[in-house]
């Protein structure tokens, strides 16, 4: 069991790279499995959830290669449907991909429940599964997991979500490539990660229109074959760095952005005070450290992230004058709230707004990272704290940071990791004879 240790109160400059986006990332390397030929993807993030993908692909048949540490080669030609391993797929939720790509080019499939960061009652599958359901599958849910099959293949269909759900656009796309003639997805999700999937596939020999717009066609293809694709920059991780900073004052310069995709992050980052200069592939972020208090409604693109929320909500406990915060996405994603509270701060909560009452002191303590962001959250809260703030379950950070302590470091900050030996591990020394 690891922690994170940050002493707070450093300006943060300089300039740091970013890196692929495991959003996009996660359903790309599983979008192989669907290709009997090998694919080399490029600018893969080196995350903890894109190891685990790649031991669900090899431990289901796709030959995986590192051919450099963000280089990564699949080849899909031996996957098998229904043999991923339960507790790999239970760590992620991207394991539900598995569903679409094993249906789609299988006609079966068969998994473990999918894990991934806990917010909401529960994180449901059921657009996904009506989805294939309207496409001709037989599914079942049990204790076991999901269960699918259609003997004869999926068949063309339209799908108007209820929602414009990332996960369920994803997946009715990966079932759709090899399916024969035009699924249609309605109400689509039009994140830049669909539109990165869709590129991809479309690379591969996929018909894919209208990625990026709520209404996505698929003509069915009869096979795919490999290619090289370079995995777009993450726009969470920027806009991560880009609060640091925001909150700490000094000039950062992110490298391998694409500014578009950090538009509702720049207005608001701008309207407290911020200064975010644009270039073509990068943004310099310059910040005196003394922001003000904003409304924040999460939304789905091109709106304001809901992966962007905690994050904010650090700088908002910081910020002069009242922050609000408007969760729509989720419910119950405001368990780091609870964390920031050790560090002298308090935050009012009803259902999914919580109220800032802003130009609080945050005070460095031991916090726990509740989840992926929530635990971004707290990186940046210790950044800002007085004195020093220790984190623990980092795990739940490396599944989407790739080497945040490195690039922290980098622009001037104090922060490392401490290796802590379980209470019930005692360490032995050999007496000397
Ligand atoms: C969502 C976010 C994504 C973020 C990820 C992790 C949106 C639209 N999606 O993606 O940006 O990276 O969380 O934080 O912002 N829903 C159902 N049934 C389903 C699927 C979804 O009711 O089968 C609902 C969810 O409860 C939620 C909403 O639809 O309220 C959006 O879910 P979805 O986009 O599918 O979630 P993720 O793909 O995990």
């Amino acid at each position: 069991m690891d922690t994170l240790l940050i002493k707070g109160g450093r300006r943060l400059n300089g300039t740091i790279a970013i890196s692929g986006m495991k959003n996009a990332a996660l359903p790309i390397l599983f979008a192989c499995a669907l290709n009997s030929e090998p694919c080399i993807l490029h600018n893969v993030p080196e995350v903890s959830d894109v190891e685990t993908t790649l031991h669900i692909l090899a431990a289901s048949g796709c030959t995986v290669t590192r051919l450099s540490p963000t280089t990564v080669e699949i080849n899909g030609a031996s996957f098998r449907a229904g043999t991923s391993p339960a507790t790999a797929v239970s760590t992620i939720r991207a394991s539900s991909y598995l569903m679409g790509v094993e249906l789609g080019r299988f006609g079966f499939t068969r998994i473990a429940f999918p894990g991934g960061c806990k917010f909401g009652v529960a994180r449901p599958l059921d657009y996904h599964t009506r989805a294939f359901e309207i496409m001709g599958a037989e599914m079942e849910v049990s204790g076991q997991g999901f269960y699918g099959e259609a003997p004869e293949g999926l068949r063309e269909g339209k799908i108007i979500l209820d929602m414009a759900s990332v996960g369920a656009t994803v997946n009715i796309m990966l079932a759709a490539v090899l399916t024969h003639g035009t699924t249609v997805i309605g109400n689509a999700a039009r994140e830049p990660h669909i539109v990165d999937l869709a590129n991809f596939l479309n690379m591969c020999g996929a018909r894919i229109l209208g990625a990026g717009t709520s209404e996505i066609r698929i003509d069915g293809v009869s096979k795919l074959h490999g290619c090289h694709y370079t995995v777009i920059p993450d726009m969470i991780e920027a806009g991560t760095y880009m609060c640091a900073v925001a909150g700490t004052g000094g000039r950062v310069t992110l490298t391998n952005v694409i500014p578009k995709h950090l538009e509702s992050i720049i207005s608001k980052l701008t309207e407290m005070g911020v200064t975010v200069e644009e270039g073509e592939d990068r943004i310099t972020v310059i910040s005196t450290g003394h922001l003000k208090g904003a409304t924040i409604t999460t939304a789905v693109y091109p709106g304001f992230p809901t992966d962007m929320q905690p994050q904010f909500g650090a700088l908002l406990c910081v910020a002069q004058g009242m922050g609000i915060i408007n969760e729509k996405i989720w419910d119950n994603r405001f368990a780091y709230l609870d964390e920031i509270a050790h560090m002298g701060v308090t935050v009012t909560r009803s259902g999914n707004t919580a109220w800032f009452p802003g130009g609080q002191k945050l005070q460095g303590s031991s916090v726990a990272a509740t989840d992926l962001r929530g635990g971004a959250a707290m990186v940046i809260a210790g950044l800002l704290a007085n004195g020093i703030t220790e984190i623990t379950n980092p795990h739940f950070i490396d599944r989407g940071y790739d080497d945040l302590i490195g690039k922290l470091r980098t622009l001037g900050a104090y922060i490392d990791r401490r290796e802590v030996f379980p209470e019930s591990t005692p360490i032995t020394v050999n007496a000397r004879s």
